[in-house]
């Protein structure tokens, strides 16, 4: 591929999608050029300060976030565009008025969407519908921004993706679908233990699959913490009960303790795997204090990465969109 050589965007790197709603949609070339640019991004912010100046980007959460929206805001903010943050956890999106509507009014005022809702319908609907870029920041199915930068952070770790193999330990959640399906496009082995019950859900895994089948990585579910980490070189955890499920912490609590990240455990990884977790993390739940305060964690550099490569979403969405 040609490679990103300046701030200035070349006519042919735009990404094949309108939108980042899933990354089953992203090609190969897509996470090459988005990791080529966040890894300039991040090297050489200076050059990017005025490349989104004048452009707005409106923010619409159903749910809490700490690193979504600061590293949202600090992205617009930084290349010299504008975050504008639209709270609707009461009420959700489409209750005042229809997901429909909400699109045709923002796409009057500001060139792109971020949101993070609980049904992915409505992250659908939001795109269906708006004609300008829609960014998803999390939905009950997916997390597509953290696993860019999961494997943007553990690219940089290692020099390399292909080949490497990680353990997603805990609950078959949000953040578990979208580290299985972008693994598999980058030729990365995905273990995943859960308990019986908590698997990921099977569409996700049959469609991860057949990405690993062509990137020659593998998918393997296990209901066994140790036998998923065995030489892998990450280790990843979540929380046990995600925003949303607060209602079962109790009774999850009860469930999962033989998937807690110990020192124990990680042991049985390869000696030199890094441990990961999007964050928030419940410390002494999904793992011990010892293990993400080590040597090993590297959950701030995940988060760090956040906003390189959102920042590279947002330089090639809204750039391909004809309004940069
Ligand atoms: N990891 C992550 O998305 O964090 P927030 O929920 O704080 O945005
Ligand atoms: N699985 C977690 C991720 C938070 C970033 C949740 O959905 O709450």
């Amino acid at each position: 591929m040609t490679p990103v050589l300046t701030p200035t965007l070349e006519k042919q790197d735009t990404l094949s999608v309108p939108d980042l709603v899933a990354e089953r949609d992203l090609t190969r070339r897509d996470l090459e050029l988005i990791f080529q640019l966040a890894a300039q991004v991040k090297a050489s912010p200076g050059s990017f300060a005025q490349a989104l100046q004048g452009k707005q980007l409106a923010l619409i959460f159903e749910k809490p976030s700490l690193r979504t929206r600061v590293t949202f805001e600090v992205g617009m903010t930084s290349m010299g565009g504008y975050a504008i943050y639209l709270d609707h956890t009461k009420p959700r999106l489409g209750e005042r008025e229809s997901i429909k509507d909400i699109a045709r009014n923002l796409e009057r005022w500001v060139h792109g969407i971020v949101a993070r809702t609980f049904a992915h319908a409505s992250v659908l609907e939001l795109a269906e519908h708006a004609s300008i870029p829609v960014i998803n920041a999390l939905t009950d199915l997916l997390h597509p921004c953290q696993g860019l930068a999961d494997f943007f952070t553990l690219g940089e770790k290692f020099g390399r993706l292909r080949g490497l193999k990680l353990a997603f330990v805990g609950d078959g959640n949000n953040v578990c679908h979208s580290l299985l399906i972008t693994g598999a496009k980058l030729g990365v082995s995905v273990n995943v233990a859960t308990p019986p019950g908590f698997e990921p859900k099977a569409e996700i895994v049959e469609d991860a699959k057949s990405f690993a089948r062509k990137s020659g990585a593998k998918v393997q579910l296990f209901n066994d913490a140790p036998a998923a980490v065995a030489g892998v070189q990450a280790v990843y955890t979540d929380v046990w009960a995600s925003m949303g499920q607060e209602y079962a912490t109790h009774l999850r609590a009860q469930v999962f303790p033989s998937f807690r990240i110990t020192e124990e455990l990680m042991a049985a990884a390869d000696p030199g795997a890094v441990f990961m977790h999007c964050l928030p993390a419940h410390r002494g739940q999904e793992v011990t204090n010892a293990v993400i305060d080590s040597p090993q964690s590297v959950v701030f550099d995940q988060a760090e990465n956040r906003l390189h490569v959102q920042k590279a979403l947002l330089l090639l969405l809204l750039m391909q969109n004809g309004r940069v």
